[in-house]
């Protein structure tokens, strides 16, 4: 029977890290792959665990940073303005890799990032900020709320509009192979370099 070799990261430290963010960046330009909505976790009031999914927008490996979109008046946005903690973890099934990344998260929403980041976004993702009342308002039925049309948006839609970065400061890889799982862990304190190491998977 004949098996597909080895990946070149399976015993490779920097492969596997390079790996990671490879995979990452991918996510961002291609729908189908696992990491093209990870799910954010955040720390509610209580300071309970908040988790739900989110688009990643855009990946930088070399600052070694995630970015998402949210509007400005949701509950995460609230959370992470609170505690900027955060955690994403995404799974694909076409890799079989998990990668869990934790950091601290920065709302952006006056800014020049925050305008470039509207600026990239499609026109159907824009109305989205423009709903009314905002999102997680308890309403009278299931369709008693107005979106604006995309005219409107720009208009509606941007001072709702958040882009939020997440500076990671670990990030845990698994690779999930019967021939031999792997799972590695970078860390960073401030503004020192990464250290990895192997962990059991
Ligand atoms: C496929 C999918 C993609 C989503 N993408 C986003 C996103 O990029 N940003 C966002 O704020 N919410 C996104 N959501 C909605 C959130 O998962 C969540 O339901 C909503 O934002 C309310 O979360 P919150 O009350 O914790 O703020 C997405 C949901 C799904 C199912």
């Amino acid at each position: 029977m004949s098996r597909a070799p080895l990946p070149a990261f399976h015993d490779d430290l920097d492969g596997c890290f390079a790996q990671a963010w490879r995979l990452l960046a991918e996510g961002v330009e291609r729908g189908r792959s696992g990491f093209h909505l990870p799910a954010l976790a955040t720390l509610g009031a209580a300071g309970a665990p908040r988790v739900r999914t989110v688009v990643l927008r855009a990946v930088d490996p070399g600052a070694g940073t995630l970015r998402f979109h949210c509007d400005r008046r949701s509950d995460k946005a609230a959370e992470i303005a609170r505690n900027g903690a955060c955690a994403l973890m995404a799974y694909d099934g076409a890799t079989t890799v998990q990668i869990r990344a934790e950091g601290l998260g920065t709302l952006h929403t006056d800014d020049a990032l925050a305008d470039a980041a509207w600026a990239g976004a499609q026109p159907m993702s824009r109305v989205c900020y423009g709903t009314a009342p905002g999102p997680g308002t308890a309403i009278s039925a299931g369709g008693a709320y107005a979106l604006p049309d995309a005219d409107e948006a720009p208009a509606l839609g941007r001072p709702h509009f958040a882009a939020v970065v997440v500076r990671v400061a670990a990030l845990d890889f698994l690779y999930l192979d019967r021939r031999g799982h792997r799972r590695a862990r970078w860390d960073r304190a401030g503004a020192e370099p990464w250290t990895g190491r192997w962990l059991v998977p």
